[in-house]
Formats: structure tokens, sequence, C-alpha cells
């Protein structure tokens, strides 16, 4: 099994607010995230795949079917928008880097799954700024796969 990590690059505006919280909380909670009319980032999103080499190609998935899923899952969908205002997903739901990410892993995850041979997403890793980033892998297992694992 090998891994495979490939790096894209998008820009977009959120404004962290809960609309279930009063301005006080949530001028207090986000800070300057809170700033009515938002603020942009330069997003960088590393998009990573595992499984086997293919034998015939000797490559784990051809990278210009990671970049079409890329491009047409998440830059088109996400670059130069306001996340906030123009992303269906986010109506009601805090556009954080945090949610973002798994935003990102969860349009992704089937695509890789149809389109892509045997390679599987393995990981997402969303870059908020230079100190900033987020990771996700998924779904914790369930307990009870938990306990499978255990006893192997
Ligand atoms: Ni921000």
């Amino acid at each position: 099994m090998v891994s495979l990590t490939r790096r894209y690059r998008f820009s977009a505006a959120h404004r962290l607010h809960n609309e279930a919280l009063g301005p006080g909380e949530n001028a207090r909670l986000y800070g300057k995230c809170n700033n009515p009319h938002g603020h942009g980032h330069n997003y960088i999103v590393e998009v990573s795949v595992r499984g086997p080499i293919d034998a015939a190609t000797g490559m784990l998935i051809d990278l210009g079917l990671l970049d079409r899923i890329v491009e047409q899952e998440i830059l088109e969908r996400f670059d130069h928008t306001h996340l906030n205002l123009d992303v269906p997903s986010f109506k009601g739901r805090v556009p954080t880097t945090e949610n973002l990410c798994v935003e990102i892993f969860d349009l992704l995850r089937d695509k890789f799954d149809v389109k892509s041979g045997s390679a599987r997403l393995e990981k997402v890793r969303l870059e908020e700024t230079n100190s900033n980033f987020f990771e996700y892998l998924g779904p914790s297992p369930s307990p009870a796969e938990g306990a499978a694992c255990e006893k192997r």
C-alpha cells in the first residue's frame, strides 16, 4: 500500500457566526472572525489517497484523474466564494475550517470509491494560515468495529 498527497489552493471568505447565539456571545467566541462582513483566506488543501500500486501502470492513481475530481468537487465549488452566503451546506452551519475540512472529505470520498479503481481517500489536510491546519481521516470507527480490531 502506498500513499500519495497532492496540494491544491483556493481562496474563500467566511464569517464565524452562530445564528443560535446572541451578538455578545458570538463576539466573545469568535473575536475578529465574527466581524459582520467576513474575511478571506488563501486555503491550501492537501488530499491524500492510499491503495496498492497498479501492476500495469506502476501508479497508485492517474494524477489527471485526481486533479479532475478535486477541481470539479472542491475548487469549482469553493474558490472565490463567500462560504456563508454561496455554499448551501453552510446555511445554518458555521464555516469554521474544521467544518470545511470535513465537508471536503465527505465530498471527495464517494468519488474515489466510484472512479479511481482501488485508490481510496485517506486524509484531507486543510491549511487556513501559516499557523493553523486541520486534518480529517473520516469518521471514527464505531465501538463495535473498534472491539473487532482489538481481537485481532
Ligand atoms: Ni477565518
